[in-house]
């Protein structure tokens, strides 16, 4: 074999190697990323959701002591935005800040907790994307060529043939369209630069042998689209058609094609080119189902081209829908996110979002399915547990009671282990959904985890026990004790989801902020018999309802 192709090989077994050990040998903090969204129209719900879900696993990831990075930020390049700052007439740099800061905003009031935020026009970025196309020069993947096919401006995709279908416009004149969004598509024949995504093929297919997409449906799909060879990509335009973006370093008269500049933005936010890439090899990407192909194909490709590790996972997710139809700013039939805050607060949004979406499949959005969720989970069952095990009028003394080991009666010992013993797994179960990305999982599991302890107090009835004799009253204390436990278990599970609400509820019961996370922090101590440090510390002050109940729209 020739050292130089032995030389590759070599170094992409390293790669693939760096790739799978994943981020458990991981040195640095693990990046998270979620897209970066186009700048062409405000932020709606589909992007709350990719940030929450991306947010989510960042404080869950805190919560157990483990060290991740969050980033986001705004695609501001390409023909799309151009023509959007152009339809309204603004300048394009004044508009995509504009509307990059509508989105920063957004998130922001959605408490999402990312740690960096990335403008593709801002210079440090730029200066990545030009490292790094001179890089896949200098590796030979780039030569020019001309394309012929079809360009979607919408998508900002070229698409083969077979990738489009005929459909018909408002007018019912005939078009071509995209198989995948449905939006329309035209011919273009141009001399570009064009990337060798051909020869990357044998890499790609070793690189999924690493089972890097989840849920797997998304790893199914990524397998079908490589078996067949792939055509090389176009990887500029010409700058007199597109001349909103960065040049290409060689020849200002291209400018460099938007996804090869967006997908870049990863490596920005991680230092490239100037720091070491440690944090580089774990990264995980959190990504729409609308652009698998760009980050299953093209961003992994792009990166072994460049010499560096493909991604370590990429989470993917579904869409949400409004009758039927995927929520989007180009069919204008989105779903604002302010408007829900004002409806729902920020907690009972995050809180509808993250347990009723799921990344497998797509959700319909209606109002009352939303109140129909949050009425019965956070209003009834959470806020009813709080508001049992901390109202006057059954703790009257306000404060953490004493449980006695010996005062469990034979009649409740049954009971009493499998709410123990299913409350214990808890905590285990919430940490296998989180890493399997599976929020809405977690959060059915807490909830019904909630409704066993509101079931388990319903049937001891305290209330009772604390007028009968001694060793009732006893077994009283126990019984508050243990539903107060659970509860501070639920409200430190449940910060990740409902920052605001979790605190609400901690606050209330008293719990000091030592004892919020989940690292070296043990429930039910007194139940083993072992010393528990709440025991006989006072509640919190009171919080009036937790959620309260959401009341039908009145049309
Ligand atoms: O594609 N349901 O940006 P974009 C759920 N700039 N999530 C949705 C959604 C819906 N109905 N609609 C959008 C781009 N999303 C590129 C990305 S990354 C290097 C460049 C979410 O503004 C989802 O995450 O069109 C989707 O992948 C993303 O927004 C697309 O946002
Ligand atoms: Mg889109």
């Amino acid at each position: 074999m020739v050292p130089a192709t032995m030389w590759r090989l070599c170094r992409w077994r390293l790669l693939v190697r760096a790739a799978q050990r994943g981020y458990r040998e991981a040195r640095g903090p693990q990046l998270l990323t979620t897209p970066i969204f186009y700048v062409n129209a405000a932020p709606h719900l589909g992007h709350v959701y990719s940030a929450l879900l991306a947010d989510v696993q960042h404080r869950h990831a805190a919560l157990c002591g483990r060290n991740t990075r969050l980033s986001t930020g705004t695609d501001e390049h390409g023909i799309k935005v151009q023509q959007a700052a152009s339809t309204v007439g603004s300048d394009p740099s004044d508009f995509c800040a504009a509307v990059s800061q509508q989105f920063r905003m957004m998130f922001d009031t959605m408490a999402i907790s990312y740690t960096d935020f990335v403008r593709t026009t801002e210079h440090r970025h730029a200066q990545a994307v030009c490292h790094f196309w001179k890089k896949l020069e200098e590796e030979g993947y780039i030569y020019k060529g001309t394309y012929q096919g079809w360009y979607c401006t919408s998508d900002e995709a070229f698409l083969s043939e077979d990738q489009t279908v005929e459909s018909r416009d408002v007018d019912g004149n005939k078009i071509r369209v995209s198989a995948d969004s449905g939006h329309q598509v035209h011919w273009m024949s141009e001399e570009n630069y064009m990337f060798r995504l051909s020869q990357l093929r044998p890499k790609l297919l070793d690189w999924l042998q690493t089972e890097p997409i989840h849920p797997a449906p998304f790893l199914r799909i990524v397998r079908q689209w490589l078996e067949e060879e792939l055509p090389d990509l176009s990887v500029s335009r010409q700058r007199n058609r597109v001349s909103w973006g960065i040049p290409v370093p060689s020849d200002p008269s291209h400018t460099i094609y938007v996804w090869l500049d967006a997908l870049i933005n990863y490596l920005t936010v991680a230092g490239y080119p100037d720091q070491n890439m440690a944090s580089w090899g774990p990264s995980t990407h959190l990504l729409g189902k609308d652009i698998l192909r760009f980050h299953a194909i093209y961003w992994p490709a792009f990166l072994l081209a460049a010499g560096l590790p493909p991604p370590n996972k990429l989470l993917v997710h579904s869409h949400w829908t409004c009758n039927g139809v995927k929520m989007s700013k180009s069919l204008q039939n989105v779903v604002d996110p302010t408007e829900c805050i004002k409806q729902y607060t920020r907690d009972g949004l995050r809180y509808f979002l993250l347990r009723h979406g799921s990344p497998e499949r797509d959700c319909d959005f209606t109002h009352h399915t939303v109140r129909k969720l949050l009425n019965s989970e956070l209003a009834d069952a959470l806020g009813g547990l709080l508001n049992r095990c901390t109202a006057r009028t059954i703790n009257p003394g306000q404060c953490w009671p004493y449980y006695q080991i010996n005062s469990v009666p034979p009649a409740a010992h049954s009971e009493l282990q499998r709410l123990l013993g299913a409350v214990q797994e808890l905590p285990r179960l919430v940490d296998q959904y989180m890493t399997r990305f599976q929020a809405n999982k977690a959060l059915e599991a807490i909830d019904s985890s909630v409704r066993c302890s509101n079931a388990f107090f319903q049937s001891q009835a305290p209330w009772k026990l604390s007028k009968g004799e001694e060793k009732d009253k006893a077994w009283g204390q126990c019984v508050l004790y243990i539903t107060l436990e659970s509860l501070r278990l639920y409200a430190t599970l449940l910060q990740p989801a409902v920052p605001g609400l979790a605190k609400t509820i901690l606050d209330r019961l008293g719990v000091p902020d030592m004892y919020r996370t989940l690292k070296g922090n043990h429930f039910f101590a007194a139940t083993l018999g072992e010393n528990c440090s709440f025991q006989g510390q006072t509640l919190g002050t009171e919080c009036g309802l937790l959620y309260p109940r959401l009341e039908a729209d009145k049309e």
